[in-house]
């Protein structure tokens, strides 16, 4: 979808649809009051006799109004105007979206863009409202034989802004809120696979993908043979019991000085967790083709950076595989030595993030990065704790933990900090190896991080636990993309 901004009256704008905001109880935003004056109070007599209260989520279409040049006036409830905040505001450009689109306006000039948001300049709501409006008309159809095609789709956007000398701020918004939909999107395609499509090996296509795309990023794929070399003992534990080889994807983009240390992201990439020998109950097991959530944002983010010319070094580093039950599979009980020399006792299978995970991060070490952010659906513990409302967030350098928290809050995909005390150590003591690989039932997201920490003792590192935000369930769904809106945000602060 195309999105332009332009500055102008609203009752003067030759175009299919014009949108323009109400407030709660029935009360006209200034757009909608010019559009009042010159049709002679039209949209005030029809708001008086109760068409519209201006509730959230309301939207009324009105045609051949008097004295405008457009088609169609699109009236969309806003609340009440001090109610509206930043999730509001995404809510009424995604119902605008969908009104739009089903109702045949192929273009629409909105004047949304000019509500007051607390806290946010127009660069904010402009790029909020592609953002939103892309993901309102997203779909996932590739895999069903009969689409469903609507008959005279929503086009183009645009967007007001309230003089010319914001037209230069409000294309720069564009810019950026199209690339990060553009690795929303990616996230989002990859993830809603199914993992009989999304193998391990198809994930290392699509980075290939990505460096014929860019040519600024380049992709290695490492095969289990080099991983057995180089000992990631933990990986492969995992793997063993899939007959779906696993691949560690390195991605590397150069956006800047090359001898300016790389930001990292490493993305859990299990493209199917049945549990491995410790199985999962058969309920929602499906969900489990979810979690290569991280690794699918993790190429996500390399999109948006690589689509932004981003001026920085980025590089991802994806371990995946399957975590599967057959007769070579890791046993409860196991002894593995991973990449760092530690040597970890697989009390439960099914904490396979973790083990996959800490030889990536080990592997870390040889890029000499600045800082490292690893992106995991990694504890159902998670979920409990925080919903599907913010990723959980748990680090060794406050500094970055902060500038993640602050990301998340620009960007409208907000993460929480959780405590990574010393405390929470001693759960996870093995009597046999140097660790265990759970640490029970208590505090689980947090001792899951304390078992990451263990091998990031040598960089500034936080850890996004997205169990919670990866994805909806429900009749909802499907994927959400998060969290790319969150790491582009922390990537275009880290460049100004
Ligand atoms: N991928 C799951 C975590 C998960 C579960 C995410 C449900 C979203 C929804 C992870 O590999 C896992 O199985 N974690 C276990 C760890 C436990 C065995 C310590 C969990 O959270 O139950
Ligand atoms: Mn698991
Ligand atoms: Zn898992």
């Amino acid at each position: 979808m195309e999105f332009t901004v332009k500055s102008g009256d609203p009752e003067k704008q030759r175009t299919a649809c014009v949108v323009v905001g109400v407030f709660e109880p029935r009360r006209l935003s200034q757009p909608a009051k010019a559009i009042d004056v010159v049709s002679k109070g039209y949209l005030s007599n029809l708001v008086r006799r109760g068409e519209i209260e201006g509730k959230l989520g309301q939207a009324l279409l009105l045609h051949n109004v008097p004295g405008t040049r457009a088609g169609r006036v699109l009236l969309v409830g806003c609340g009440r105007e001090r109610d509206l905040g930043d999730n509001q505001f995404r809510q009424i450009i995604s119902k605008t979206a969908t009104q739009l689109n089903e109702t045949g306006s192929m273009e629409a000039v909105s004047y949304l863009t000019e509500l007051d948001i607390k806290g946010h300049d127009i660069y904010w709501k402009v790029r909020q409202s592609v953002e939103a409006s892309r993901n309102a008309l997203y779909r996932f159809d590739t895999l069903k034989s009969k689409k469903d095609t609507t008959r005279r789709p929503l086009r183009k956007i645009m967007l007001s802004v309230p003089t010319r000398r914001d037209l230069p701020i409000g294309e720069k918004a564009i810019t950026e809120g199209q690339a990060i939909a553009n690795g929303v999107k990616l996230t989002k395609d990859l993830a809603n696979l199914p993992s009989n499509i999304c193998t391990p090996t198809y994930l290392a296509d699509q980075a290939i993908e990505l460096q014929k795309t860019h040519e600024s990023i380049k992709v290695k794929v490492m095969e289990e043979a080099e991983m057995e070399q180089l000992g990631m003992g933990a990986l492969l534990a995992v793997s063993r019991g899939s007959r779906e080889p696993a691949k560690l994807i390195t991605l590397e983009y150069m956006g800047a000085n090359k001898d300016a240390k790389p930001i990292i992201l490493v993305g859990k990439g299990v493209t199917f967790d049945s549990g491995g020998i410790s199985i999962k109950p058969a309920a929602n097991m499906d969900e489990m083709k979810f979690d290569m959530c991280g690794a699918a944002s993790v190429l996500g983010t390399f999109a948006t950076a690589a689509e932004l010319h981003l001026p920085i070094n980025i590089v991802g580093v994806i371990p995946t595989t399957e975590n599967m039950p057959n007769g070579n599979a890791t046993k409860p009980g196991d002894i593995v030595t991973s990449l760092s020399g530690q040597t970890i006792e697989i009390l439960n299978t099914d904490a396979e993030g973790r083990l996959i995970l800490c030889d990536a991060l080990t592997y870390c070490e040889r890029f000499d990065p600045d800082v490292v952010i690893d992106v995991a659906t990694l504890t159902g513990a998670c979920v409990i704790a925080l919903g599907k409302h913010a990723t959980g967030l748990l680090s060794n350098h406050n500094p970055l933990a902060n500038d993640l928290l602050n990301a998340g809050r620009e960007s409208g995909d907000r993460a929480w900090q959780l405590p990574l005390w010393e405390d929470y150590h001693q759960q996870l003591d093995s009597p046999f190896a140097d660790i265990a690989n759970v640490g029970g039932r208590e505090a689980a997201t947090i001792t899951a991080a304390c078992f990451l920490s263990r091998f990031a003792k040598k960089f500034h590192w936080s850890h996004l636990d997205i169990a919670g935000t990866a994805w909806l369930t429900g009749k909802e769904k499907g994927a959400t993309g998060r969290p790319v809106p969150l790491l582009v945000q922390y990537l275009l602060d880290r460049c100004n």
